[in-house]
């Protein structure tokens, strides 16, 4: 595998690797990597000739300094799992590389609202630092498919919006989350569990899976009620339970068109935030 820490190295070894790149990979990743991230790469492996995936904690995407620090940080582990599974290229640049002064980094998007609500509302500002990091990798690597999570399922919504927004000649994909065997969603912030918390945390995909459950009996806005009192336990504390239609990120109003539904949440595992979804199209 070839590790780039300069954005003009990697352009170098793209251009000079240029005729024999058929199609260009790009996962982009604050590293701290697990299956979930090797599966995308595994993904993009299946039908690009080379895959580029960086590890780049963007500071622009946290609200909360404290966030920014404890953010794991494994980058000798995530080499030997890169390597492992057969990445071709690490892009592994430091703040100024990928924000240098005299490039023109800083952009206002306007999402139309998908960044106001489940996540906007309590981390203003985080989807514009994720879309400016994104936009100025996409420029960087210039890839053939971006590969992302439905882990971060709106994150992923509001991307794929600012690739629609600004005409971007590149195709997002998205790959499906995993998860350990007693259901908790495989992040990065798992590390930062506690026992006590790690043992609670599979709750929440429980409580998910119940609105299937639940949606046989009760209106989606009884269900959410329903969900909230669920996870409001010991040890926890729910930020949202929101079921909404997975274009405009709205809530819906009934059960009609399931095959449009995600189900999000955010809860607190003790001083650790964990996110999760589920597609109700199952
Ligand atoms: O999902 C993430 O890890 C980050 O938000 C991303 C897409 C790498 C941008 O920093």
């Amino acid at each position: 595998m070839y590790l780039f820490k300069k954005v003009s190295d990697l352009q170098h070894y793209l251009k000079l690797a240029g005729s024999g790149v058929q199609n260009l990979g790009f996962v982009p990743t604050m590293g701290a990597l697990h299956e979930g991230h090797l599966s995308l790469i595994r993904l993009s492996k299946t039908i690009n000739s080379h895959t580029v995936c960086s590890i780049f904690v963007n500071p622009t995407q946290f609200n909360e300094k404290g966030d920014l620090a404890l953010y794991p940080r494994t980058p000798g582990k995530d080499i030997e799992l890169l390597e492992k599974v057969g990445c071709e290229v690490l892009f592994l640049p430091e703040v100024e590389e990928v924000y240098p002064p005299e490039v023109q980094t800083k952009l206002e998007f306007d999402f139309k609202g998908l960044d106001k609500v489940m996540e906007g509302t309590f981390r203003p500002g985080h989807f514009n630092g994720v879309a400016q990091v994104v936009k100025r990798l996409l420029d960087i690597v210039q890839p053939d498919r971006l590969y992302m999570g439905q882990k971060d399922f709106q994150q992923f919504t509001i991307i794929e919006q600012m690739i629609r927004q600004l005409h971007l000649p590149v195709e997002l994909v998205m790959g499906e989350t995993l998860r350990e065997a007693d259901g908790l969603a495989l992040s990065s912030r798992n590390l930062r569990l506690s026992p006590e918390h790690r043992q609670l945390a599979p709750k929440i995909y429980e409580t998910l899976k119940e609105v299937l459950e639940w949606r046989k009996k009760y209106t989606p806005v009884e269900v959410q009620k329903n969900a909230m009192q669920a996870l409001d336990i010991p040890g926890f504390k729910p930020e949202y339970f929101e079921i909404v239609n997975r274009n405009n990120l709205l809530p819906i109003q009934g059960w009609e068109n399931l095959d449009q539904a995600v189900v999000c949440t955010a809860v607190w595992a003790g001083n650790v935030r964990l996110i999760d979804n589920l597609l109700l199209n199952q």
